[in-house]
């Protein structure tokens, strides 16, 4: 089965004509995006095979293409993965092909102006790729560190697939590779970020959330003196127990799925207010909060606490991350907090160095909320001249691996990127945001509802050393694990997309085996399960 049979709408690419003697020349075609937002796309169809979760393929055959569970994959008419592969894909590379072309239509110079048209032919052939399901060619080596990571996956178990019955992470993930490598291979346009405008204009368009959290939090935090030791402690853990909640539900507001929302819906997924948290606590169906208190208060008693993110989303979500940060810090639990984000644009709104350096110059400098008011702005403007100390002073580090732009899932992080593992290993806590990084941690497969996060993540969880795991993640995709199976049964019965809508969360904690010796294998993939 092609994309192109099953997808409805998408936009149409720009038609490029190439001739030998003149540059080529960029006749855009309109775009037509979705009328509706995707998050409406409501039920997908049945599984149509009796799929009762069997139990995990044995860890020695478990492998990119095989995953301990069935993998999700395009041609999957029941998962999102095939309204993913065949409609959504094509639509976002439509819009990024008309920012594109938004850019090329503001250059004067002839030479930038015909390396960006080469790259916009370039897009246009990666559309029809992906529309006309074509198989997965190598990365072009364009001199990044990642393309062994990449062309060896794809040959190692990848060959002869194509973007609907490759796994639907990987066949994903390699999509916005290729959409970086229309890039990477320019002279000019090496790092554009097809993404970008999007990103800020979200950030732009969440005044009234943005204002609600700096209103609150931008004056330094400290305990209430008149308290005594017991009201203080329980003040602290209302205060994580809120700020965890700011941050998890911060991953509702995702580009790739907010198509034309209005500035309405996103005010209504960025409330931040007291009442609006503790009415959705009850849609985090599988809650570890309690179990993270208890984990975050052990890191409180360390002299040189660390806490890592990686991170998800650009903007709203970032600043919902920075928010709880910072309060980590404040607060004393952590001394130290490692902020993880991407090498290139991904997933479309995933954060890169560019948008955390854009975050944290726009609340000190920026003018984007023309209406706010004067305490509104220095708010704004004294969290982010706190949060740029803390850089400066090294409390908030900011670091980007290619792993984490790479189709590999966490279950090959300590055998791919076996530094990445052991630099985790000495954090005390590591946070991961939102769905996709859930995805790569459960291995993105049919795993029954009720698989303990334990075992989905298996050697994130499993290998020695590796450190405290917590996913924090609104529910956007098909793999559910760490809920009771009723609570699965009941939403599958009476709830059409609940999987998809981000209106459910998880927020799921392994201890993991800190403080052991890491030690690596020198072959087999998983040789400490
Ligand atoms: O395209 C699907 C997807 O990868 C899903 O994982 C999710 O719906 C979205 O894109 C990314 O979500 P997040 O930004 O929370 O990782
Ligand atoms: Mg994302």
């Amino acid at each position: 089965m092609t994309a192109s049979g099953t997808n409805g709408v998408h936009a149409a690419p720009p038609q490029v004509t190439k001739t030998a003697a003149t540059p080529p020349v960029v006749v855009p075609a309109p775009v037509n995006p979705p009328k509706q937002t995707i998050l409406s796309l409501g039920a997908l169809p049945p599984r149509p095979t009796a799929w009762h979760g069997k139990g995990p393929r044995t860890p020695s055959r478990i492998d990119p293409n095989n995953p301990p569970w069935p993998a999700y994959r395009g041609y999957h008419e029941y998962s999102f993965a095939h309204a993913t592969m065949g409609h959504r894909l094509p639509t976002i590379l439509g819009k990024a092909i008309d920012d594109v072309v938004r850019t090329l239509n503001e250059q004067s110079d002839v030479d930038r102006i015909v390396d960006l048209v080469e790259s916009i032919a370039r897009m246009q052939d990666l559309m029809e790729d992906l529309t006309g399901n074509t198989k997965l060619r190598p990365i072009v080596d364009d001199g990044e560190g990642d393309i062994p990571l990449w062309n060896k996956e794809i040959a190692q178990f990848f060959q002869g697939k194509d973007f609907m019955n490759a796994p639907w992470l990987f066949a994903e993930a390699y999509k916005y590779r290729r959409l970086h490598e229309c890039f990477s291979v320019s002279k000019y346009w090496k790092d554009y970020d097809v993404f970008f405008r999007q990103k800020c204009d979200t950030f732009s368009r969440s005044s009234k959330a943005v204002f609600e959290l700096s209103m609150r939090f931008s004056k330094p935090w400290k305990q209430v003196e008149s308290l005594n030791a017991t009201q203080k402690q329980e003040a602290i853990r209302l205060m994580f127990h809120e700020l965890t909640q700011v941050c998890l539900w911060g991953n509702s507001t995702d580009l790739s799925l907010l198509i034309n929302m209005t500035e309405e819906d996103i005010k209504k997924l960025q409330s931040t207010g007291g009442d609006h948290l503790a009415a959705t606590e009850k849609n985090i169906l599988g809650n570890d909060i309690p179990r993270l208190w208890e984990t975050v208060k052990r890191i409180s008693q360390k002299p040189d606490g660390r806490i890592d993110f990686i991170l998800d989303n650009a903007g709203f979500e970032l600043y919902c991350d920075c928010v709880y940060a910072d309060w980590l810090i404040q607060s004393g639990i952590a001394k130290q907090i490692r902020f993880h984000g991407k090498r290139f644009a991904w997933f479309v709104s995933d954060v890169t160095r560019k948008d955390w350096d854009w975050l944290l110059n726009t609340m000190v400098y920026g003018q984007l909320f023309p209406e706010a008011s004067d305490a509104q702005m220095d708010s704004l403007r004294a969290m982010g001249e706190r949060w740029k100390q803390y850089e400066r002073e090294g409390k908030w580090v900011y670091e980007q691996h290619p792993f984490w732009c790479t189709g590999y899932t966490f279950w090959d992080l300590a055998t791919e990127a076996p530094d990445v593992f052991l630099h985790l290993s000495r954090s005390d806590l590591v946070l991961f945001k939102g769905d996709l990084n859930h995805r790569k941690l459960t291995y993105d497969c049919e795993a029954p509802p009720a698989t303990p996060f334990d075992m989905a993540i298996g050697p994130m969880a499993s290998l020695p050393g590796a450190p405290p795991v917590c996913s924090l993640r609104t529910i956007k995709s098909d793999v559910v694990v760490g809920i009771p199976e009723e609570v699965a049964d009941r939403l599958n019965r009476d709830e059409d997309g609940w999987k998809i809508s981000g209106k459910y969360a998880v927020v799921l904690l392994s201890d993991g085996r800190p403080g052991e010796k890491v030690r690596f294998q020198s072959q087999g993939r998983f040789a400490f399960q």
